[in-house]
C-alpha cells in the first residue's frame, strides 16, 4: 500500500476549533500535530463474500476485467482502494479507517427509497443482489487532490428509481448515510457536524447512466470501509458527494443541504463536479496525486467525463462550483 499522510476535507473552522479543544485537554504538544492522525450489455455477474483486507493481495488483480482505464491509466490495487478511506463515521485517519470498520455489521441492511414515487420501496440485501450487476472502471477524485481508479462492480441508480417510480415533481434526490452512534466511532469523536452524512444529486444527474450504485469492488462485495454493502458513486464529482452505506433515498422538490454544506457553506456546495479552473478554499484543484504513484497528474475537466456530461450544466456559470 502507498504511505501517505493523513489529510482531511474537514472544515478549517472545525478543524480549528477542535485544534483548540485538544489543545485546552493537552493533547496538542507544542507544533506537534497530533491532529496529523485526525487529519469519482455485460452478462449478470454476482459477487464474492469481500475477503477481510488480505495484506498480500496480488498488485495486478485477476478479478477486474482490464488493468487499466479507458484512458489507459492503470488501476488501484485492492490493498490501495481498501486501506485509504476517508469514512468520517469511523474517523477521519485515511489509514485508520480499514481496521476501524473491520467486520462493521452489513447483514440485515435495509435502503428505504421513498418521497415522491408512486410506488416507496424498502430494498433488502437480497433485493439489491437481485440487480443485474457490472463492472464500472472509474477515476474517482478526491477534494483533497488525490485520485484512484477503481473497478466497480453495481448497477445504475437509475435502475432502482424506475422500480420506485418518480413523481413528475421530484427535481433532486437527497441520500442518507447509516446513522449508527453506537457502532461507528466518529458521532462520538465529531459531534460538531450535523450527522447523518446526507448527500444529493439533481435528478438528471442521479438518472444518468454514470451513477452507480456499487455493491461491490474487484469482483467481490465491498468492506465496511468503502461502505458496504452499498454506495453512490459518481466519477465526475469530488469523492465526496459518493455517500457510502446508504440506508435512505428521498426524492424531493427542494434542493437538499448536505453535510459539508452545513459544516462549511463558504467551502463547500451542492455541484462539486472535479473541475481544475475552480480551486477550493484550501486545495488547489489544477493537479492531483494518483495514489501509488509519484508526482502529479493534470487533473481534467468532470474528471475525464466531460463527453459524457458536460450537456447536464450547459447555461450554468462552473465557476460557482463550492
Ligand atoms: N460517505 C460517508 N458516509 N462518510 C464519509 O466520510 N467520505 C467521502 C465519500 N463518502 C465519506 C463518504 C469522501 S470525502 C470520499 S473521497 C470518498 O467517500 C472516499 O471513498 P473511499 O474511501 O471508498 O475511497
Amino acid at each position: 500500500m502507498s504511505k501517505i499522510s493523513p489529510s482531511e476535507i474537514t472544515p478549517e473552522h472545525i478543524y480549528l476549533s477542535r485544534r483548540e479543544l485538544l489543545k485546552s485537554m493537552g493533547i496538542l504538544t507544542g507544533g506537534a500535530a497530533l491532529l496529523a492522525a485526525c487529519n469519482g450489455n455485460p452478462p449478470p455477474m454476482t459477487l464474492e463474500p469481500g475477503p477481510q483486507g488480505d495484506p498480500a493481495a496480488d498488485p495486478v488483480d485477476p478479478s477486474a476485467s482490464s488493468n487499466v482505464d479507458e484512458l489507459g491509466d492503470p488501476l488501484n490495487t485492492f490493498d490501495d482502494i481498501t486501506n485509504y478511506n476517508n469514512y468520517y463515521e469511523f474517523t477521519t485517519d485515511k489509514i485508520d479507517v480499514a481496521r476501524l470498520a473491520e467486520g462493521y455489521p452489513i447483514s440485515p441492511w435495509e435502503i428505504q427509497v421513498g418521497g415522491l414515487v408512486h410506488n416507496p420501496t424498502t430494498f433488502s440485501l437480497d433485493d439489491l443482489r437481485k440487480f443485474e450487476i457490472e463492472e464500472r472502471i472509474y477515476r474517482m477524485r478526491c477534494v483533497e487532490a488525490w485520485s484512484m481508479v477503481i473497478p466497480w462492480m453495481g448497477f445504475p441508480l437509475s435502475k432502482m428509481l424506475a422500480q420506485v417510480e418518480p413523481k413528475a415533481e421530484a427535481k433532486y434526490v437527497r441520500f442518507e448515510t447509516i446513522h449508527d452512534t453506537k457502532g461507528m466511532p466518529g458521532f462520538t469523536k465529531y459531534p460538531f457536524y450535523q450527522w447523518p452524512y446526507v448527500e444529493g444529486l439533481r435528478m438528471d444527474e442521479a438518472m444518468h447512466d454514470l451513477t452507480l450504485i456499487s455493491t461491490g469492488l474487484y469482483g467481490k462485495e465491498l468492506l465496511p470501509q468503502n461502505g458496504a454493502p452499498a454506495r453512490l458513486v459518481v466519477p465526475w464529482k469530488y469523492g465526496f458527494k459518493s455517500i457510502k452505506s446508504i440506508v435512505k433515498i428521498d426524492l424531493v422538490t427542494e434542493m437538499p443541504i448536505l453535510l459539508w454544506m452545513n459544516a462549511a457553506p463558504n467551502e463547500y456546495g451542492f455541484y462539486a463536479n472535479v473541475n481544475p479552473e475552480v480551486d477550493h478554499p484550501r486545495w488547489s484543484q489544477g493537479t492531483e496525486r494518483r495514489i501509488g504513484e509519484l508526482g502529479r497528474r493534470e487533473t481534467l475537466m468532470f474528471n475525464g467525463y466531460a463527453d459524457e456530461v458536460a450537456h447536464l450544466y450547459s447555461g450554468m456559470d462552473l465557476s460557482i462550483n463550492f
